[in-house]
C-alpha cells in the first residue's frame, strides 16, 4: 500500500508514477465523496500555514477551501505580511511554523527556499508554485484529463504550447513523462525546458514508456493531440520588458482555432492553469493590448469559450487535488486520525 503520510510535496519527480497516481485516485476520491455530500473529515484540529510571496487566486482559496472542508485551519500570510526573506531566514521560519503547524505551503521564487523550509520544518512542506516547478497544478491537470480523456493516460498524446521555460513548461514535460504520456513541448528553441529538465524528463520515459518530443513546430508537435496546453507568456516574478522578447517568440504558437484544427481531432481538449490572456480586458491586459494593437496572448477568447476547453474543471481540480494532498500526508499522523 502506498503511504504518503508525513511527505513533503516540492516537485514532481520526487514521487514514483505510484505515489503520483495514488494522489490522483485519492482526488477523484475525495471529489466523488464531496458531490455525493458524504465528505468525512479527516483532518480535524490539523493546521496549515500558508505562505505567499507571490500572489494567487486559485492555489491559497484551493489550499483554504480543501482545509476547511476536511476540518483543518489555515494561516494566510500574504506577500508582506511575514518576516520571511527579509528579517527572518527560511530556516528559521521553518523551526518556528514547524512548531506551531502541523504543514507549511509556500509560493514564491526560488525553489531553494521551499526545498530549505522542508529541510527545517518538521513537518510537511508543499509547494504552490516556484519559478522551477508548479507540482499541485500538474495533479489537477492530471486529473482532468482522466476525466476528460478518452484513453489512458499512457496513451494519451499531450502538447504543451508557449513559454516552456517556466514552471508550467518544466512541471508539464516531467509529469507526463513519469505517467508514461506522449508529451511534445512545442515552442521555439530558445524556450524550451533547460537541459537538465530535459534529461529528467528522457530519464524517465526510459522507465514509464513516455515519448518526449521537443519541436519548434506547431503542426507537428499538436498532431494527434488529446489535449492542448499553454500558460502564460511572461510569468510573475519577470521584467515587464520581457513581453517584447516574448510577443516576438511566441505569436506563433498561440492556441487558436486553427492550432486545435491542425491537431485532427475533432474532441480536442484545451487546458490552462490560469490566469489566462485570453481577452485583455484586465488591468496588465489593456496595457499589452495598447502597446502591441494584439486582442489576445497565448489563447484566443475564440478557444478559451469553446467546447474544446475544460479550464473551469481543471481549476476546480486545484481543490480537491490539493485536499488530497492534505489528507495523504497530514491524516492520521495526529490524534484525530480517521
Ligand atoms: N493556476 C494557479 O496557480 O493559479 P493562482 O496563481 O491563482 O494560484
Ligand atoms: N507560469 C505562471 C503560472 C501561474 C499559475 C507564473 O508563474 O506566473
Amino acid at each position: 500500500a502506498i503511504d504518503l503520510a508525513g511527505r513533503h510535496f516540492l516537485k514532481e519527480v520526487d514521487f514514483t508514477p505510484e505515489e503520483f497516481r495514488h494522489l490522483i485516485d485519492l482526488a477523484a476520491e475525495l471529489k466523488a465523496e464531496r458531490r455525493a455530500g458524504t465528505e468525512r473529515q479527516r483532518l480535524r484540529s490539523r493546521t496549515v500555514a500558508l505562505i505567499f510571496e507571490k500572489a494567487s487566486t486559485r492555489t491559497r482559496c484551493a489550499f483554504e477551501v480543501a482545509a476547511a472542508q476536511q476540518g483543518a485551519a489555515t494561516t494566510y500570510l500574504d506577500p508582506s505580511g511575514s518576516h520571511i526573506g527579509r528579517k527572518e531566514s527560511a530556516r528559521d521560519t521553518a523551526r518556528v511554523l514547524g512548531r506551531m503547524y502541523d504543514a507549511v505551503e509556500f509560493r514564491g521564487s526560488a525553489q531553494a527556499t521551499v526545498e530549505e523550509l522542508a529541510a527545517h520544518a518538521g513537518v510537511p512542506v508543499y509547494n504552490g508554485l516556484t519559478d522551477d516547478w508548479h507540482p499541485t497544478q500538474t495533479l489537477a491537470d492530471t486529473l482532468t484529463m482522466t476525466e476528460h480523456g478518452t484513453r489512458p493516460l499512457d496513451r494519451t498524446r499531450y502538447a504543451f504550447l508557449g513559454d516552456a521555460r517556466s514552471n508550467m513548461g518544466n512541471s508539464t514535460l516531467v509529469t507526463a513523462a513519469l505517467l508514461g504520456m506522449d508529451v511534445r513541448i512545442v515552442a521555439p528553441r530558445a524556450l524550451w525546458p533547460r537541459e537538465p529538465v530535459v534529461a529528467r524528463a528522457r530519464a524517465l520515459a526510459e522507465r514509464s514508456g513516455a515519448r518526449v518530443t521537443l519541436t519548434d513546430d506547431v503542426a507537428e508537435g499538436v498532431r494527434g493531440a488529446d489535449f492542448v496546453a499553454t500558460d502564460v507568456w511572461v510569468s510573475m516574478g519577470e521584467p515587464a520588458a520581457a513581453w517584447d522578447e516574448r510577443i516576438g517568440l511566441l505569436r506563433p504558437y498561440a492556441v487558436t482555432m486553427d492550432v486545435l484544427r491542425a491537431t485532427g481531432n475533432d474532441d480536442v481538449r484545451f487546458l490552462h492553469c490560469l490566469p489566462a490572456f485570453h481577452d485583455l480586458g484586465t488591468e496588465v491586459g489593456r496595457e499589452i493590448h495598447e502597446r502591441y494593437g494584439l486582442e489576445a496572448l497565448e489563447v484566443t477568447d475564440e478557444v478559451f469559450e469553446s467546447g474544446h476547453s475544460v479550464v473551469f474543471d481543471q481549476a476546480e481540480n486545484r481543490m480537491h487535488t490539493i485536499k488530497a494532498v492534505l489528507v495523504a500526508t497530514l491524516a492520521g499522523a495526529g490524534t484525530d486520525a480517521a
